[in-house]
């Protein structure tokens, strides 16, 4: 057993850089080929020894989150603790930076650093492909967030092989004033194709992966590009006003970023990353915008050196 009381995790944000949505399958998930990439855009994650389950979250981005069981930091702690049949408690403490219900997969991340935390809080030491499990059950992107870095995505998402690269990728993520919920977004997406015939094709992302590979920043921004992006726009119009921001802003290509409603940009170095926010912020088409830097790795405890 670890004598640990105290475990401290962060996790990042994660983005689409490629998403391409196939068929609605029959557990109503719809299946996916996905390029994600971590972004340095942190929640952090404390577990501390207690009876029971408890949940407390705070932060600039707590506004609106449940913290009871129906969170997916809470979620993950009763999972792992049913799936190693522990009797230990934990009280985790979620410190929101990621923004809400923004297509960024924050939810998903405190439930992969809570998993972390609570196995290392209890000394459980399960292993890593039990751990990969239990973040699929959790949710489509928990396990991605275990992980990090750049992958392929495949499945509903959880199936994922890494994508080396050794650049570094400068974005901006222009985050909405509202949040739009996941299953609404790939519902009309559903509704579209339905309406217009377009059949699923789910393509892969062939020339994102290249692109990434050869740290070429023109190809990525070419061939980068996200299916759920029309249904995005049918549910909050006004994001093409902040995707127009963003080019005029100097960046290589935007896009909305996963269900959305972020939208996320891709700069050739940080300054112009930085100079891209600022305007977009100055817009006014966005609550905020920020610059931040991709393939990063996934959910780390704060206290060993991040693998980045
Ligand atoms: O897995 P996760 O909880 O993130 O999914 C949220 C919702 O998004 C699902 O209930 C489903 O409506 C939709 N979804 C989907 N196909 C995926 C992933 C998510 O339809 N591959």
């Amino acid at each position: 057993m670890s004598d640990q009381q105290r475990i401290t995790v962060r996790v990042p944000a994660k983005i689409n850089i490629s998403l391409a949505v196939g068929p609605l399958r029959a557990d109503g998930f719809h299946e996916l080929t996905t390029v994600f990439q971590a972004v340095d855009l942190y929640d952090v994650v404390t577990a501390e020894r207690a009876e029971g389950i408890a949940l407390a979250v705070q932060g600039p981005e707590a506004t609106g989150l449940a913290a009871d069981d129906t969170n997916l930091a809470w979620r993950a702690a009763a999972l792992l603790a049913e799936a190693g049949q522990s009797r230990a408690g934990v009280a985790l403490h979620v410190s929101k930076f990621i923004p809400v219900a923004a297509g960024l997969a924050g939810g998903s991340g405190d439930a992969a650093a809570a998993l972390l935390a609570c196995d290392r809080l209890w000394g459980l030491g399960t292993p890593m492909a039990e751990l990969d499990a239990l973040a699929a059950r959790l949710g489509s992107d928990v396990t991605f967030a275990l992980y990090g870095h750049t992958a392929l995505g495949t499945g509903r998402g959880e199936r994922l092989s890494p994508i080396s690269t050794t650049s570094e990728f400068h974005w901006v993520l222009a985050v909405a004033s509202r949040g739009l919920s996941t299953p609404s977004v790939y519902r009309e997406l559903d509704r579209q194709r339905q309406a217009t015939g377009v059949p699923a094709d789910g393509a892969a992302p062939d020339r994102v992966v290249a692109a990434l590979q050869a740290g070429d920043y023109t190809a990525l921004a070419d061939a980068m590009g996200n299916d759920l992006q029309p249904a995005a726009l049918a549910l909050a119009p006004e994001l093409a006003r902040t995707l127009e921001a963003g080019v005029s802003a100097g960046a290589l290509g935007g896009m909305v970023a996963g269900s959305g409603p972020t939208c996320v940009f891709l700069a050739q170095d940080r300054a112009t990353a930085q100079s891209i926010a600022r305007d977009i912020q100055a817009s006014g088409t966005c609550r905020f915008a920020v610059a931040v830097l991709g393939n990063v790795a996934g959910a780390r405890p704060a206290t060993l050196p991040a693998d980045q």
